[in-house]
C-alpha cells in the first residue's frame, strides 16, 4: 500500500474541507501515479471530489465512522481492519487522504508520493512531517517546477519498516 498527498512547505494539506492551493500539474501527476489502482479515502475528502462522488474508473474504499454511511459506486469500511479485509493480497492500493485517513494508514504504507508546494497557506489539517520520522527516507526527489509563481516538486519517501 502506498499513499499520495500534496503538502505545503509547512506540512499543511487542507483548509475548510478543501485544498487551498492547487497546481494543475499535480492533478495530472495524481492521475498518472494512481492509474486504475484502488483508492482508500475518507468520507470528508469525498465531499470535496467533483459532484461529491467517488473517483471514476477505479475501486473506491471510503472510510467512515458513521455506521449508516453509504455512497453509490464505492465500498465502505468503518475501521482499518475492515479496510484491510477488503483488499486483495496483490492489489495496488493508494491512500489518498484526508488527514485522518493518512494518519491511520501511514504505518502500513511503503511509499509516500508527495507533491511539495513551496507556499504556506492557512491550513486546518496537517500531514505528519516525514523528515522527523526515523523510518521514512527520501527515495527520489524530482526537479523543481513552477506554476503561477508557486514552486513545487514531486518527491518519493520510503518506509523502511514496511516490507512492500
Ligand atoms: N493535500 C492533499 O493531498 C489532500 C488529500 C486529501 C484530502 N485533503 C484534505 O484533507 C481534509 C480532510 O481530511 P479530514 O481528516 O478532515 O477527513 P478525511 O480523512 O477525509 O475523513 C475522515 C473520516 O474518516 C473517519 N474516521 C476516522 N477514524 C476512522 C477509523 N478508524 N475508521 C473509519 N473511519 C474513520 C472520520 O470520522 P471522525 O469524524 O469521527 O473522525 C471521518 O469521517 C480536507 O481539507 C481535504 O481537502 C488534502
Amino acid at each position: 500500500m502506498d499513499l499520495i498527498v500534496a503538502v505545503y512547505s509547512h506540512w499543511g494539506i487542507g483548509k475548510n474541507g478543501t485544498q487551498p492551493v492547487v497546481v494543475p500539474e499535480d492533478r495530472r501527476h495524481f492521475r498518472e501515479i494512481t492509474g486504475k489502482s484502488t483508492v482508500i479515502v475518507g468520507d470528508r475528502t469525498v465531499k470535496d471530489f467533483p459532484g461529491g462522488k467517488p473517483l471514476k474508473g477505479r475501486r473506491n474504499i471510503i472510510m467512515s465512522i458513521d455506521p449508516d454511511y453509504t455512497c453509490e459506486g464505492a465500498e465502505v469500511a468503518h475501521s482499518v481492519d475492515e479496510a484491510m479485509a477488503l483488499i486483495g493480497e496483490n492489489e495496488q492500493v493508494f491512500v489518498i487522504g484526508g488527514a485522518s485517513i493518512y494518519r491511520l494508514l501511514l504505518p502500513k504504507c511503503k511509499r509516500a508520493y508527495l507533491t511539495i508546494l513551496y507556499t504556506e497557506p492557512e491550513c486546518d489539517v496537517w500531514f505528519p512531517n516525514l523528515d522527523e520520522m526515523e523510518n521514512w527516507h527520501i527515495e527520489d526527489m524530482g526537479a523543481l517546477h513552477e506554476h503561477d509563481g508557486i514552486k513545487y516538486c514531486f518527491m518519493t519517501y520510503i518506509n523502511s519498516e514496511v516490507e512492500r
